[in-house]
This record gives C-alpha cells, sequence and structure tokens, in this order.
C-alpha cells in the first residue's frame, strides 16, 4: 500500500439543479432535474483518491442534522477512515446550492455550517495519526487558522501538504502558506493570491513564478478545458487538458484533479505523470452528472483510459 493520505478539509451536500440557463434577477423560471449528492471540495478530494486506492484519513466536522449521519456513511462506504469526522452539536452541515446548465459550467453557493468550526486544536488531536501520513491535502473551506496550523504541521513533522488555495480568498495570508509543498490554484485563485492578471499563459507563469519566489516549492495552475501548468524552480511543463470528451457537468473537476493527483504521487512520487493521468481522471469525471458521483474507481478509470487509449 503507498503513503496515507490526509484530507484537513470541508464537506457539503450537494443540491444540484440542472437548469437551461441561469434566471435574472426577479424571474422564476422551471429547471427540468434535479438531484442531491455527496460534495465539498475536501471530501471529493478524498474520495477521488480512496476510489483509486488510496488510504485516506479524513478530519472534517458535520452538523448534527440529517446530513450528518449520511456524510459519515459516505466516507466509511468509500472506505476512508472516518475517525476524525466529529459532529457539532447544533450547527447545521455545509451545503452547497448549485446550478448547471447547458454548457456544463456551474453558479455554486455555499453555506458552510460546521467546517467553519475545524479548529487547529482538531489537526494537534489527531497527530498521531497525521504523523504517519505522506501528504495532507488542504483547501479554503475551513478556518485559515486551521489551514496555516497544518501547513506549518506538516512543515515541522516533514510531511508533504498540498494547499488547492479554493475557493479564492482574499484575506489568504500567502506568507503563512509558503511552507506548503504543492500550491494548486485555478486561474482565478492565482490572481487573488498574487494580485497578478492570470489571462494568458505567459501571465500564468509569470504569476506562478512569483509564488516561486517566494519560497513554494511546486506550483500547479489548473485551467479547466484548456490543462495544467506546471512550475518549479528550474522548469515549468504544460500539461493539456484531454479535449476528446463531451463535458455535461464539470462541478467538482478540480477536485476530481487534486484528488487523483495526490494518489497517483503518493503511489509514484512523479509529479509531471501524475498530472497527466489527473487530467484524465477529471475528464472521465466531467462526462457524468454530479460530484463525487461522477468519480470513477480504478478500474473505472482503467476503462476510460483503454477506451480513448491513453
Ligand atoms: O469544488 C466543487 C465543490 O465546491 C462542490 O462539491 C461544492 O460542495 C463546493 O464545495
Ligand atoms: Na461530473
Amino acid at each position: 500500500m503507498a503513503g496515507r493520505i490526509a484530507v484537513i478539509g470541508s464537506n457539503m451536500v450537494d443540491l444540484v439543479t440542472y437548469t437551461d440557463r441561469m434566471p435574472r434577477k426577479g424571474e422564476t423560471i422551471e429547471a427540468p432535474e434535479f438531484s442531491m449528492g455527496f460534495g465539498g471540495k475536501g471530501s471529493n478530494q478524498a474520495v477521488a483518491a480512496a476510489r483509486l486506492g488510496a488510504d485516506v484519513l479524513m478530519l472534517t466536522k458535520v452538523g448534527d442534522d440529517m446530513f450528518g449521519p449520511n456524510t459519515r456513511q459516505n466516507y466509511i462506504n468509500n472506505g476512508i477512515d472516518a475517525r476524525y469526522v466529529d459532529t457539532v452539536p447544533g450547527a447545521s452541515s455545509g451545503v452547497a446550492p448549485i446550478f448547471v446548465d447547458s454548457s456544463a459550467e456551474n453558479c455554486i453557493f455555499i453555506i458552510k455550517g460546521a467546517n467553519g468550526q475545524l479548529m487547529p486544536a482538531d489537526v494537534d488531536r489527531a497527530e498521531a495519526d497525521l504523523k504517519t501520513c505522506k501528504l495532507i491535502i488542504l483547501q479554503l473551506e475551513i478556518p485559515l487558522e486551521t489551514v496555516y496550523h497544518a501547513i506549518e504541521f506538516g512543515a515541522r513533522h516533514g510531511i508533504e501538504t498540498l494547499l488547492n488555495p479554493a475557493p479564492a480568498a482574499p484575506d489568504l495570508e500567502l506568507s503563512k502558506c509558503l511552507k506548503a509543498s504543492f500550491l494548486v490554484p485555478n486561474e482565478t485563485e492565482l490572481a487573488t493570491l498574487t494580485q497578478m492578471p492570470t489571462e494568458n499563459t505567459e501571465q500564468v507563469v509569470a504569476a506562478a513564478r512569483v509564488l516561486i519566489a517566494k519560497g513554494i516549492k511546486t506550483v500547479v495552475v489548473t485551467m479547466g478545458k484548456k490543462g495544467a501548468m506546471l512550475v518549479t524552480q528550474d522548469r515549468q511543463d504544460f500539461i493539456p487538458g484531454f479535449d476528446r470528451i463531451k463535458a455535461i457537468d464539470t462541478t467538482g473537476a478540480g477536485d476530481a484533479y487534486i484528488g487523483s493527483f495526490a494518489h497517483f504521487y503518493v503511489a509514484s512520487g512523479d509529479v509531471l505523470s501524475s498530472l497527466k493521468k489527473a487530467a484524465l481522471y477529471a475528464a472521465d469525471a466531467v462526462t457524468k452528472p454530479g460530484t463525487q458521483k461522477s468519480y470513477a474507481s480504478a478500474e473505472g478509470f482503467a476503462a476510460f483510459c483503454q477506451k480513448y487509449g491513453v
């Protein structure tokens, strides 16, 4: 078994409305379809890695509502270690009303609920188990203090950390994230982090280089279906997206990418080849509706690769 992966992050219940178009302000329109599923960036990344066979430990907080027990069971069903999935009395679970239009693009509201109470002390309480992990993955749907604390924790114990600074958070203090091993923003998040334009590849590389100069070792900028840019001190590699598929729901595609990358990386130790495989894994996910629902198992992913001869 390859090394363990810990995710310190969010869980949400995704309430997904499929619509032909988004309503205008004050307008009521009928949408043809609705579906509910497990989401939240942290949980999505955990589930993607676990479905591929990774050994995953999840630290998160659920509310004491009807979603809490179901969310806990979802981790167990996916083979994820849920001993640090805590229930917050009196809090609601995180929920995400999502609207997907006919172009497969989405608009998302997030209501963090209990995720807002995952604190630095919760990281410390899991110290013994976290120390058995090879990689810790973080996003920004939990308190920023906890994110900073986990990065410090990783640095102190020689555990690699991957920060996905999503959703974009203007109050994130970059200076407290410089010990992260991997920073994986999309173009918008990169612009927020650096206050630089990220409209084209040159600008993306220039902004990523600023992060490298500040001390981040590896930056991966995801650019949706276009692909991703890997930037390190001495090189940069563009990894094109896989465009031979028809997208129907891109929700959670970025999480599929990060979770699967984590699995491939921990298993192989090679960043570039793991990013290439992650692009394929995410491409498969956008061909299916839903968030975690669309994440393939190892067998499903092998079938996708075989179908396209990749
Ligand atoms: O990245 C997609 C996720 O963002 C959704 O699952 C939703 O829950 C929000 O957290
Ligand atoms: Na999908």
